[in-house]
């Protein structure tokens, strides 16, 4: 599926953009899926705020525990009743979500990009609803996901054209030669830490927004930084997100996620 240039391109730049990757049949039925299942779990209480910052997450058991869930998370801000995301077990546990995520396109894709075996570890729903998604800060998703050695990589699709309006990614080229800057992991069963290794500051005056179309796929490698700005616009920014790692390589214990 990727030619030996998409492939150098992902190695040199950490990010690879890939049009009309998804049909925009495959883009309505998962966006007609997560609102069957965000209407049926309008009622749960147990709903917890999702924000990228130290704080929040800590001891946040309705976070920790999702790794092997379906569980939605509200935007940050006060007063703000929409959700920021689902996760983070959808490619497991829903069956439209599942058959999607483990379609042959995508392990294909997987394999293309050198991973032999393909593990899914994580999956996400991200609304970046009009007028109220947040922006995501500049991470490397090693961070949150880390095997050694590292072989993860993350698929992040558009369910939505995204623009500089409504919130599209950015990315530093290159950033992914650089070191990973800390781990978020566990402490012990209820407790979550950041771990910091390296200050290097990311370069981001060279970062690059990626403005895609609806059906889009967007590769991005676990070291490269890269974030998102919160959607001001009347426009949502539906994506679906899938991480993966080659099977065989070892996933401490202490990462947050248990699948
Ligand atoms: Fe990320």
């Amino acid at each position: 599926m990727l030619s030996t240039e998409q492939y150098s391109s992902y190695e040199e730049k950490g990010f690879l953009v890939l049009n009309d990757f998804l049909t925009l049949a495959e883009c309505e039925s998962l966006r007609t899926r997560i609102e069957v299942l965000a209407n049926s779990f309008q009622t749960q209480e147990e709903i917890s705020v999702f924000s990228t910052g130290p704080d929040r997450q800590l001891k946040d058991r309705y976070f920790l525990e999702s790794g092997n869930k379906i569980r939605f998370f509200l935007e940050d801000s006060l007063q703000q009743k929409a959700f920021n995301k689902c996760g983070h077990a959808l490619h497991t546990l829903d069956p439209v979500f599942s058959k999607f995520s483990h379609s042959e396109k995508i392990l294909q894709l997987y394999k293309d990009l050198s991973l032999q075996d393909p593990f899914i570890v994580q999956s996400m729903y991200i609304f970046k609803h009009a007028g109220v998604g947040g922006e995501v800060s500049w991470h490397q998703d090693a961070t949150f996901l880390f095997t050694e050695p590292n072989t993860v990589i993350g698929l992040w699709f558009a369910l939505d054209d995204a623009s500089l309006e409504n919130g599209c990614l950015w990315a530093v080229p290159g950033g992914h030669k650089g070191p990973l800057r800390s781990r978020f992991h566990r402490v012990n069963e209820v407790e979550l830490s950041f771990t910091h290794y390296d200050s290097t500051p990311y370069e981001v005056e060279k970062a690059v927004p990626l403005e895609v179309k609806k059906g889009s796929v967007v590769v991005l490698h676990s070291l490269l930084p890269h974030m998102s700005q919160a959607n001001a616009s009347s426009v949502s920014r539906h994506a679906y997100t899938l991480h993966a790692f080659e099977r065989t390589t070892h996933y401490p214990k202490d990462n947050w996620l248990r699948y």
